[in-house]
């Protein structure tokens, strides 16, 4: 079934946080399925599910071990048929996460290269001299072999070893891993760090940084994905999302400019960065507004210039949640949540909602430093430790740790949330007034309620789907303005992104309010928005 890509909106799951039903405290594929119908009424229309392959279990599932079966801990083949068919009976389409930039070192072709197999020490790379290339989850990117007396090359943890793109074996391998899963029903893919895949002819060492300049959207990447398009998803026409590691505008159109037949949308990250102090993922500051709007002003206009579609978030599996790091989860958890809900859902392109943003989930606010369970979060720990003092170590933590994405749903009141009958495998957030699904649901005017008239209106309004984007001036810091036309229709969507009122006015008096989250009725020509007030009318 091919969908209409610029009215579909994407629901991404984490399953080991979802919903356990079989009482191990890890979600499953059954607990997917058993929350479909929550996810109707929420209205989206695909599911993306993060990594269930079985793994090597050092990066919660992105270093797969094979790419063709389920993990026992999220359950069988035959449950994953029975989610496929059960979210397909409510119009909903199954997105696979696809890793083919590295496998585990435990993937049967990287045990058969360390055996010394020559064919398959070509599938990874296998240096005798490592370059000063730093890995994203800190130490060296290059690890050695003693019996081998060789290096090779791992992007992420050691157990993540990057794959040999420019092999043609390889790539037929990972076509068939991507048909395995189109024959079972799958509607479209997220392909993890994508741009990555091209790596450059030869390994050198950099002067400055981290060594990033020298591996992301290396010459071949659009090449690669052009071929992985021709010989798999594009002969279905199937919706994809490339996930692009600190790329550039430039390079993300070129990958999903409907022209070059590559991907249909990406993930860009640049407006998250806004909180990072010198582009330094630990290093926190207070979000920068301008930034943020310049960078959405930017996006926006370069992929209606290439006729090409982003992907819209705030929220997924490595961030924090967004309503704590943008928002006031303590004093306007309902305000802030929804502001940065519109904010980016009446942008141009297909938004995406991380599990638990359409309950307002907040961050972690784990209280001991052992509550810990991600990778990169413990390695940082360490490495920060050199540098920065005890508190700095928590404070950074607990704002960006992947975990604050992580914390499983909390359903209910019952023991463990309704998430599962034993402790899960990582503690629920601790905020002090934790909203569960069921509170939110009982609500009239709740968070859920709010993203169910967004998701309405991308799928009902041809000017949130199709229309154009404009920046009219805005004069105030805190406040972020756009506007959207289409035909001789026009709206505006009025942000005010912080907890001080801040005054508005109209050259002419808009005629309806489409949306409002302090529930106006009235429009003046000049007005005060109220803290996180999010305003859409219509002209
Ligand atoms: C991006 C994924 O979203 C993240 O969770 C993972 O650690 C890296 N890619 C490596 O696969």
């Amino acid at each position: 079934m091919s969908r209409n890509l610029e009215n579909l909106v994407v629901y991404q799951i984490y399953p080991r946080s979802f919903q356990d039903t079989n009482g191990d405290g890890i979600g499953d594929l059954n607990g997917i399925r058993k929350r479909i119908p929550y996810l109707h009424k929420l209205g989206i229309d695909m599911i993306w599910i993060t990594p269930f392959y079985p793994s090597g279990g050092k990066d919660n599932g992105y270093d797969i071990k094979d790419y063709k079966a389920i993990d026992p801990l999220f359950g069988t083949m035959d449950d994953f048929k029975n989610l496929v068919k059960e979210a397909k009976d409510h119009n909903i389409g199954i997105m696979l996460d696809m890793v083919l930039n590295h496998t585990s070192t435990l993937h049967p072709w990287f045990q058969k290269a360390l055996s010394g197999d020559k064919e398959y020490m070509d599938y990874y790379f296998f240096k005798d001299k490592p370059t000063n290339w730093e890995s994203k989850f800190g130490g060296s990117a290059w690890e050695y072999v003693p019996h081998l007396d060789k290096y090779y090359l791992h992007l992420f943890d050691t157990m993540q070893a990057d794959l040999n793109w420019e092999n043609e074996k390889v790539r037929e391998a990972l076509y068939d891993v991507v048909k395995f899963w189109m024959d079972l029903g799958v509607e479209g893919f997220r392909f993890d760090v994508i741009n990555l895949i091209s790596k450059p002819k030869e390994f050198k060492d950099v002067v400055i940084g981290d060594a990033r300049d020298q591996y992301t959207d290396g010459e071949k990447v659009l090449e690669y994905l052009q071929m992985l398009n021709k010989n798999t998803f594009g002969t279905k026409d199937l919706v994809t999302v490339g996930e692009l590691s600190s790329t550039t505008v430039e390079n993300a159109a070129s990958y999903v400019n409907p022209k070059n037949k590559a991907l249909s949308t990406a993930f860009g990250f640049h407006h998250l960065k806004i909180d990072y102090k010198d582009n330094k993922k630990w290093h926190i500051q207070k979000p920068d507004y301008s930034a943020l709007k310049s960078i959405l002003r930017t996006w926006q206009d370069s992929m209606e210039e290439n006729s090409a579609l982003m992907a819209l978030f705030w929220n997924n599996h490595d961030q924090p949640r967004s309503v704590s790091r943008l928002g006031d989860d303590i004093n306007y958890p309902f305000e802030s949540a929804s502001m940065i809900a519109s904010m980016m859902h009446l942008l141009k392109g297909m938004p995406y909602i991380y599990q638990g943003e359409e309950i307002g989930l907040p961050n972690a606010y784990f209280e001991s430093m052992d509550d810990y369970r991600d990778i990169e979060s413990i390695n940082m720990k360490e490495i920060l430790s050199e540098t920065f003092s005890k508190e700095d170590v928590v404070q950074s933590l607990s704002a960006h740790s992947r975990d604050n994405g992580r914390t499983p749903m909390p359903w209910d009141h019952t023991k463990h949330y309704g998430f599962s009958t034993t402790t899960p495998w990582l503690k629920f957030s601790q905020h002090n007034n934790l909203q569960t699904v069921s509170d939110v649901l009982e609500k009239e005017n709740s968070i859920f309620n709010w993203y169910q008239k967004l998701i309405d209106l991308r799928h009902t309004e041809t000017i949130v789907s199709k229309g154009k984007v404009f920046w009219p001036e805005d004069d105030h810091e805190s406040l972020l303005v756009y506007g959207r036309s289409y035909g001789d229709e026009t709206w505006l969507v009025y942000n005010n992104l912080e907890d001080k009122a801040v005054s508005i006015s109209f050259e002419t008096l808009p005629q309806t309010i489409i949306l409002s989250n302090y529930n106006r009725k009235e429009l003046k020509s000049s007005m005060t928005l109220n803290p996180y007030e999010s305003l859409v009318v219509k002209l």
